[in-house]
């Protein structure tokens, strides 16, 4: 394959990881990142890995200048775009710097895009804007709704790319709705590397299980589930990635909007990672039944067949695999990209 992909958010987690399939499967990668929640280390250990140099551009999504600048040097076939905050709690506090940075960042960056006649793009969703599904396994055609700030821009951006789309048939729009991504490149080089104390489990049970944080609260374990603590559809980020670059392949090929969820369509508890985590880890990890965290619901897995049937993509990569892959990082990185 070829073409040159602009990846908004390219230094962060997904982002990082999907650039190196993307540079083996033939495409060139521009990175745009303003490093708000990544280093350029992340950049370097991928160039490492892929054996040659990427592009970056240090810019904001919000900044039209910082993005023209970058369509006029490059002719630009296809934009993933990962950039924006992705704290839930955060967002509760700071809903303006939400709306402001992920919003009209996605509608600047859309302008842009059209001002250069660069009318592709793959749109990082996620599986939040389910709400509290009715049933599981979700698939894409469930009501949608919202909680939180956070949840509330992805809902908000897909629906102004489906307007764009409305407004101008020739846009091709992939919104992919991840569910729960954890675990790292299998060199352990590049990896998960949250800034404060993880929000997310898989980080946080890393931190514990090397040593940085004491024990871990499981929040709530009197949901109605197995054994009673919240399940989720953990999906390793090569996995990811790898949808990402199927959707790339895939847009060349259709006008229209896509709405795939990328699950790996499996539920697992809190206890069932913990357990799988020991077991990669080699070490116990203490952890306290706390009470339900505000918002949390029971459970929530994907059905990935659309996925499946559209891109040909399933994830092949199991939680313990997640684990394993998650464990080399943290243990190679105690400190993330400081290390
Ligand atoms: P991340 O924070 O690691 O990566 C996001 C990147 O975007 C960072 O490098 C950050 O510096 C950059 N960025 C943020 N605002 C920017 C701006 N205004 N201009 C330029 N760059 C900016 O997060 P991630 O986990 O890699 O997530 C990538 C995308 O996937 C996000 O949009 C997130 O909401 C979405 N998503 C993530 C998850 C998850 O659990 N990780 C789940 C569903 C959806
Ligand atoms: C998973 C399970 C917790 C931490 C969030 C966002 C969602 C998406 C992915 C971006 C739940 C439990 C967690 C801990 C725990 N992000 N848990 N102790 O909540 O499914 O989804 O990340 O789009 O929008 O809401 O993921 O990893 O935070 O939690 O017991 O210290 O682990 O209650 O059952 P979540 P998570």
């Amino acid at each position: 394959m070829s073409g040159k992909i602009l990846v908004t958010g390219g230094a962060g987690y997904i982002g990082s990881h999907t650039c190196i399939l993307l540079i083996e499967a033939g495409y060139e990668v521009i990175v745009f990142d303003n490093f708000s929640n990544s280093s350029i280390e992340s950049i370097k250990r991928v160039e490492k890995i892929v054996g040659s140099s990427i592009v970056v551009i240090e810019g904001d999504i919000r900044n039209r200048d910082d993005l023209r600048g970058v369509f006029e040097n490059h002719k630009i076939d296809a934009v993933i775009h990962f950039a924006g905050l992705k704290a839930v709690g955060e967002s509760v506090e700071q809903p303006l710097r939400y709306y402001d940075n992920n919003i009209s960042g996605t509608v600047a960056l859309c302008e842009v895009m059209s001002e250069y006649s660069c009318k592709s793009i793959v749109f990082s969703s996620s599986a939040t804007v389910y709400g509290d599904p009715h049933t599981t396994p979700i698939k894409e055609d469930f009501s949608v709704s919202a909680t939180n700030p956070y949840g509330r821009s992805k809902l908000f951006i897909e629906e102004i790319l489906r307007d764009l789309y409305v407004s101008d048939n020739s846009w091709k729009v992939v919104l992919l709705r991840y569910f729960n991504p954890v675990g790292a490149y299998k060199s352990g080089d590049i990896g998960e590397d949250p800034k404060d104390i993880p929000n997310n489990l898989m980080p946080f049970i890393a931190q514990t299980a090397v040593g940085k944080r004491e024990f871990l609260n499981v929040f709530g374990d009197d949901y109605n589930t197995h054994d009673g603590t919240g399940v989720r559809d953990y999906i390793h980020v090569m996995d990811l990635a790898d949808g990402h670059v199927k959707a790339i392949n895939k847009i060349k090929s259709f006008n229209d909007v896509m709405t795939i969820n990328l699950g790996a369509g499996k539920g697992y508890s809190v206890l069932d990672v913990l357990k799988a985590y020991e077991m990669a880890s080699g070490k116990e990890i203490p952890y306290k039944i706390a009470p339900r965290r505000d918002g949390d619901i029971a459970s929530c897995y994907a059905d990935p067949s659309y996925a499946r049937e559209i891109l040909g993509w399933e994830a092949k990569r199991d939680i313990n695999q997640m684990c394993i892959d998650s464990w080399r990082w943290q243990s190679k990185n105690p400190d993330g990209y400081k290390s």
